[in-house]
């Protein structure tokens, strides 16, 4: 077998669930794949398989007490959350989940989660009735927001006798999973890539302005997921309420289009890419009052617009061999419209938002999105969350990007 995971830390945390006889065997294939595995099982967890057996394969002893048992000694879940280079759980129960999304850290394993700095992936199995519950589904959204990859339960025959969706992926499956993480890791590495996100608002005196309801949602998933596979990033945001969770992508905040595109220009000297997220206010009022305008004293108004900068059509005159990618959302002929933007603006490659479907558009925590390149290529993705659909969005960037290698 090769040694695809040498080196690589991984926290492999188990919780109390009939499919806790099969992480022996995800223990298994991981160490023979070169990885250095800690084990922190649950409580409940060593009900079903024993620390003997699972210290034997891993070859260290198995966290799961905050304190151990002979000497007192307390077990650092942040030197474990820190070690880690990714935590799997597998098998997470619906109890385990619903403690991951509200942070109930009564146990190790899920300290050990609350401390981790790595990415995290889950592999839940339960009944299909508590699967499909909506306390489940919610706590798996939560989850699925704060950045956690779902490795989503197979159908079959359940530990009840029951058909339906449930059972924990294989461990070949998750082991493929893991991979596919490590080797994302640096497929962006040495690449600099510019994201703008968010609104832009357009002053009209110190306290009104023109803007829109754009989240920078979508900006900041793309940002999270280009710096998650090494790529160094720099976010040119307008207003939004978001916090990065990464403190690796540099964020630059502006406020109204004609800053955005000066930030924007100034980034994209030196990147390889830029992915144009921003929903960018087209007109802007001609003049801005310093002093509030008064309702008394003005009586009825027309705001005189003019039009902004495109920041889109600027970088693209000068991009060279950069690549860049741009976002549309249409209300009609949107196929059309998308194509007739990537050629305008010169864009390598442009991203449909449907507005017909429910799940996709402006604060919107799912995207359901059609991309289409510059050289015909065309794919239809279903609806998913941002974080997913920005992974999805990078895998064509970096597909498009080796295709003539
Ligand atoms: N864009 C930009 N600067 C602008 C307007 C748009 O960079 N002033 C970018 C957006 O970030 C997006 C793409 O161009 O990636 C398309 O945006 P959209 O608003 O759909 O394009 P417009 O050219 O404004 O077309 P429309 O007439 O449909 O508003």
């Amino acid at each position: 077998m090769s040694q695809t995971l040498k080196g690589k830390h991984i926290v492999l945390g188990i919780s109390g669930g009939i499919a806790a006889y099969k992480s022996a065997y995800l223990l298994r294939l991981l160490i023979k794949a070169g990885a250095e595995v800690q084990v922190v099982i649950t409580p409940n967890g060593k009900e079903f398989i024993t620390p003997a057996t699972l210290s034997a394969l891993s070859g260290k002893p198995v966290v799961s007490e905050f304190f151990a048992a002979n000497t007192g000694e307390w077990h650092s879940h942040v030197d474990l959350g820190l070690w880690s280079d990714l935590m799997v759980v597998a098998p997470a129960t619906a109890s385990t989940i619903g403690k991951m999304a509200s942070g109930v850290a009564d146990n190790m394993l899920i300290t050990t989660y609350l401390s981790a700095k790595s990415h995290v992936m889950v592999a839940p199995a339960m009944d299909l009735d508590m699967w499909s519950h909506p306390s489940t589904q919610r706590n798996i959204a939560t989850l699925a927001k704060d950045g956690v990859e779902i490795i989503e339960p197979s159908s079959g025959e359940l530990a009840s006798h029951l058909v339906g969706k449930g059972r924990m992926e294989e461990p070949e499956e998750i082991l493929r999973r893991v991979e596919k993480f490590f080797r994302r890791s640096d497929s962006l590495k040495g690449k600099k890539i510019l994201v703008t996100a968010g609104p832009t608002y357009e002053d009209i005196d110190p306290v009104r302005f023109i803007g829109n309801s754009s989240s920078g949602k979508m900006g900041f998933a793309i940002a999270e997921e280009a710096a998650a596979r090494g790529a160094e990033v720099v976010v040119v945001a307008g207003p939004v309420a978001l916090q990065l969770k990464d403190s690796a992508v540099r964020r630059v905040d502006v406020r109204s289009a004609r800053q955005m595109l000066e930030a924007s220009q100034a980034a994209f000297e030196d990147c390889d890419a830029a992915i144009l997220t921003a929903a960018v206010a087209d007109y802007a009022p001609e003049t801005c009052s310093d002093t509030k305008i008064k309702r008394e004293k003005t009586g009825d108004m027309t705001l005189r617009l003019v039009r902004n900068p495109d920041i889109a059509a600027t970088l693209g005159a000068m991009k060279g061999e950069r690549m860049l990618v741009g976002f549309a959302l249409e209300t009609d002929h949107e196929h059309e419209n998308a194509l007739d933007k990537m050629r305008r603006k010169n864009l390598d490659m442009i991203v449909l938002n449907s507005l017909r479907n429910p799940l996709a558009g402006f604060n919107k925590d799912t995207n359901q999105v059609t991309i289409l390149r510059s050289d015909g290529l065309e794919t239809e993705y279903p609806a998913k969350s941002k974080r997913q659909v920005a992974s999805d969005i990078l895998d064509e960037i970096e597909k498009y990007s080796k295709r003539n290698d």
